[in-house]
């Protein structure tokens, strides 16, 4: 399963890919404007910061709702570097234009995915990546981790190629079940991948062996 991290804080961004486990970033609107980064000019520029400092995929986003308005925003975004992978709302707008991409080989990422059907609808237009957003589906008191097991189950059963991208995830037990469920990729707060790496056994033992090794 690959490691996204999802922000476009570049500081978090830098501090997971010298983790040496990071395999991508995903950012939207919000977490763009959560940094103080609006408009075009802006966005674009913060994308090829984030582009120079990871080497693998980065999901950049349309603001536009028309085919359009995404297609001419996609050929833009795809072209500020090779590791772009242009996000997509999963609209009947969006579909069309996944499909277009897909056409002339640019990379896409079908975004604000609900439901098994929506994630047919992208394999089927040839999205890259498929995001579910578990986090907001736990929020509505349905089951997010159970969608991921579905999509995968259709997916395993009708060899479509759109990798599943668990996102909207809220904690490393998310990230756990995500990978026992079958997403090839998660896209988590750093503070989630973090949280990854704590047990207090381990604290307990290390702790242990160095005190035995000072005594000897
Ligand atoms: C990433 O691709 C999504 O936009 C993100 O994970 C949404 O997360 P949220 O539900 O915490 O806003």
């Amino acid at each position: 399963m690959k490691f996204f991290i999802d922000t476009a804080n570049l500081e978090q961004i830098e501090e997971a890919n010298n983790l040496g486990i990071l395999d991508g970033v995903t950012t939207n609107p919000s977490l763009m404007a959560k940094e103080g980064i609006t408009g075009g000019e802006a966005v674009n520029a913060h994308y090829e910061k984030i582009c120079a400092i990871v080497d693998g995929d980065v999901s950049a986003e349309v603001i536009s709702t028309d085919y359009v308005g995404m297609m001419k925003e996609a050929e833009t975004l795809a072209e500020i570097a090779p590791n772009i992978v242009v996000k997509i709302p999963m609209i009947k707008e969006g579909v069309k234009a996944i499909k277009t991409l897909y056409d002339r080989g640019i990379r896409t990422n079908c975004t604000l995915v609900f439901s098994a059907g929506q994630a047919i609808l992208a394999a089927k237009a040839g999205a890259t990546y498929l995001s579910p957003f578990i986090g907001r589906i736990d929020d509505t008191n349905w089951d997010g981790i159970q969608l991921i097991r579905e999509i995968a189950e259709i997916y395993a059963i009708q060899l479509y190629e759109t990798q599943i991208l668990a996102a909207s995830i809220r904690s490393p037990r998310h990230i756990v079940e995500s990978a026992l469920a079958g997403a090839d990729v998660v896209t988590c707060p750093l503070k989630s991948i973090l949280g990854l790496f704590n047990h207090p056994l381990t604290d307990i033992g290390l702790e242990k062996f160095l005190a035995d090794y000072k005594k000897g």
